[in-house]
């Protein structure tokens, strides 16, 4: 019998002060958690931005500067916002509405397409579900669904409301894709080795998955006790992020938790663990996680772009292996670093 996820939106409606104890953080992860507005204004180290006008130049000189910006922000950060991405404007707007829209639907019309994680049917509407002796849970809803390759998506749980919501998302899926190419391009010859590499090595049109989730974080009475998402590095290649320009992302950089600032018109990217594995450490994965606050809901579209579960073994990169930098990951499936994952922290505890 599976157990039924309580969804978030329905505990924020129902008008309560004091959220379930499911959702109160650990007492000494609790300290780092403050106000996200309050927190988006201070003055601290600030994301890199990347122009990407520049990055297709005729100009071998302006074409280099600009993969050096993003080969840095890759090596030192390992998160960047894109601007000037190519991805047109008024598409994305179209994307944000469409889910908008979706996560405006009743709660009771959205079960329609709820997931069953407990049977493997990880697709659909859904909220976390408790997997630890804690219970722990998050503050969030989602939709999570498979949008690239298209022969490989199951259109059949897409969502039917608004109309346009499977023209647009696979739209924007095939565009990201596109997006996806240039960004692996660009990071292949930051570590030296040929233009499609680590398209390559991560699955090509074929194999890599896109995966995009929803998530939706309802308004919180009190913000200051739960986050939207726990803190974890992202298992995929590259994951592109798009948001309702509400805060709420932090990052972990330097040994502190700052609070990324919202980017007008920007895609922001993240490096993932398969990335950070492949390059041997060089590219950074950081750990990042999600505030919630008492006003706005905030909105954010994550497409996950992954290797496949177990075709390939992922490794440092033989040409990155010396014997100064001997390799810092053992081989192993996606699938593998998955489970690795998971069990290591059931067996230390969350970073805090
Ligand atoms: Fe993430």
């Amino acid at each position: 019998m599976g157990t039924v996820a309580p969804r978030v939106e329905s505990l924020a409606s129902s008008g309560i002060k004091c959220i379930p104890k499911e959702y109160v953080r650990p007492e000494k992860e609790l300290k780092s958690i403050g106000n996200v507005f309050e927190e988006e204004k201070k003055e601290g180290p600030e994301v890199p931005t990347i122009d990407l006008r520049e990055i297709d130049s005729e100009d071998e000189v302006v074409r280099g500067k600009c993969r050096q910006k993003l080969k840095k922000a890759a090596e030192e950060w390992g998160v960047m916002n894109l601007v000037n991405h190519g991805i047109q404007d008024e598409l994305i707007e179209r994307v944000k509405k469409a889910g908008e829209e979706f996560f405006g639907l009743a709660v009771e019309e959205k079960e329609k397409y709820a997931n069953d994680q407990e049977s493997g049917k990880i697709q659909g509407y859904g909220s976390k579900l408790a997997n630890n002796a804690s219970g722990q849970l998050e503050w969030e809803d989602y939709f999570f669904h498979l949008v690239f390759p298209e022969d490989k998506r199951d259109l059949s749980i897409w969502p039917k409301k608004p109309d346009d919501y499977i023209e647009v998302t696979s739209e924007y899926a095939k565009r990201l894709r596109g997006l996806a190419t240039k960004m692996l391009e660009a990071l292949s010859i930051g570590l030296g080795l040929e233009g499609g590499r680590l398209e390559k090595e991560v699955g090509g049109m074929e194999e890599l998955l896109l995966q995009l989730k929803i998530n939706y974080y309802p308004i919180c009475p009190q913000p200051e006790l739960a986050l939207g998402v726990e803190a974890h590095t992202d298992v995929s290649s590259l994951t592109f992020l798009l948001h309702n320009m509400v805060p709420g992302l932090q990052l972990f950089y330097q040994g502190q938790w700052f609070t990324a600032k919202c980017v007008p018109n920007s895609i922001l990217m993240h490096i993932g663990d398969t990335i950070e594995i492949l390059s041997n450490g060089k590219y950074k994965s950081i750990l990042h996680r999600g505030l919630v606050n008492k006003e706005k809901v905030r909105i954010s579209w994550a497409m996950f772009c992954e290797p496949p579960k177990e075709k390939i073994i992922l490794q440092p990169l033989p040409e990155l292996v010396t014997e100064t930098e001997p390799a810092r990951f053992p081989p192993r499936t996606f699938a593998q670093h998955i489970h690795h994952k998971l069990f290591r922290k059931d067996q230390e505890g969350l970073p805090n």
